[in-house]
């Protein structure tokens, strides 16, 4: 498919990639996820689903790619506020490990496109256990809406560059609104807790905006430009942050071709510290949580080793920057919906780095925007 040039800038609305526009519509996006299902007023969450809370005892979500640290941070979410137990697969493996499926399990799909084949082989293998399924699904009328048994579409409009930006902050939005309703109709939030987290997601579009401002881009570029020479890249999280890291790392490795791998910051010790020199830059997400102290003594493990980090930091933490060769400040904001915050920094990195290099961003080598084939 060839695309006339003067149409294609025309659809880039002034930017120079279309990820570099869907990355500037997620305040847009974010908006119309939270759209009519979080209601500040009563403190509490509606979703448009005809799931019955109650008919499921276990979780398994299946997805590949971006998606699939969509779902990551969804285990975390739901365990942590609904109290479910979830397991997490790619769908390629999720297929064929003969997953122990009941008719008390529900099946999450979580998919941009509605149109990968393994997710959706995914999901038949979890329907011939007696599965219920629900999908977590940008496209609308695609080929898992029609299949499942429930769709909670995440609204982040048409996504065109290959490397998914909107989409999986807008996936990852919407675990958070699950996570949340499932807490507040299964009780095992209280209703201060979950009118305390509503209002808070309903502040993500501004929280996005601000991620977005002029100063921060500023920064980020600069980093980027600083390390565009790696050979590789090391990315820590922990916690509902640790997909963060591992998303970080995905979108590095998609448009820059630099390798990257990602891990939880805890398990660093177990490994990856012998790769830790002076030409290895480590991004580490730092924000606000009850595991910071422990982040920062991962940080200090790295540092000793002569690492060059790059600290993500909630805004006005100035205790912590003593620990990091460049800091990335994102807006403050509860844990619990920092994923989302935190992803804004992790993909204009892997942008500018890009950008830098000279990469075309919108058409990264090998890769397809969504895969119908095995
Ligand atoms: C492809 C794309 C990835 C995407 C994955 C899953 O590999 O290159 O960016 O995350 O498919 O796509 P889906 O449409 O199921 O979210």
């Amino acid at each position: 498919e060839t695309i006339d040039w003067d149409a294609e800038a025309a659809e880039k609305g002034g930017y120079d990639a279309y990820m570099q526009k869907e990355i500037f519509e997620q305040p847009q996006a974010l908006s119309n996820t939270l759209l009519g299902r979080l209601h500040d007023d009563q403190g509490s969450v509606e979703l448009d689903i005809e799931l019955d809370p109650n008919s499921f005892d276990r979780i398994h979500i299946v997805a590949c790619g971006t998606a699939y640290y969509a779902g990551m941070v969804g285990k975390y979410l739901l365990e942590q506020l609904a109290r479910v137990p979830v397991e997490l697969d790619v769908a390629s493996e999720y297929r064929y490990r003969e997953p122990v499926v009941t008719d008390r399990t529900l099946a999450i799909a979580v998919s941009q496109s509605g149109e990968t084949i393994d997710t959706l082989e995914g999901m038949r293998e979890a329907m011939r256990g007696g599965a219920q399924t629900l999908g977590i699904i940008n496209a609308k009328g695609s080929s898992m809406t029609r299949e499942l048994d429930h769709t909670l579409y995440v609204h982040a409009g048409p996504e065109i560059g290959v490397a998914s930006t909107k989409a999986y902050t807008s996936m990852v939005s919407a675990f958070l609104l699950l996570a949340l309703w499932l807490g507040q109709q299964r009780g095992t939030l209280s209703k201060e807790e979950v009118a305390r987290l509503v209002h808070e997601a309903r502040a993500l579009p501004r929280l996005i905006s601000e991620a977005l401002s002029d100063d921060r881009l500023g920064r980020v570029r600069e980093v980027a430009q600083k390390y565009h020479q790696a050979r590789d890249y090391l990315f820590l999280g922990r916690g509902v942050n640790n997909p963060t890291a591992y998303e970080g790392a995905l979108k590095l490795k998609e448009i820059s071709y630099i390798h990257a791998e990602a891990y939880a910051a805890g398990e660093m010790k177990h490994g990856p510290i012998a790769l830790i020199d002076e030409h290895l830059p480590v991004v580490v997400v730092a924000t606000e949580s009850r595991l910071l102290e422990k982040t920062i003594s991962n940080v200090q493990e790295v540092r000793a080793r002569g690492g060059r980090v790059i600290l993500i930091l909630s805004d006005g933490d100035t205790e912590n920057v003593q620990h990091a060769e460049d800091v990335l400040y994102v807006p403050r904001c509860d844990e619990m919906i920092s994923p989302i915050v935190n992803a804004v920094p992790m993909q204009l990195l892997a942008y500018y780095t890009a950008e830098t290099l000279g990469k075309d961003v919108d058409k990264p080598r090998n890769l397809a925007k969504s895969v119908t084939v095995e």
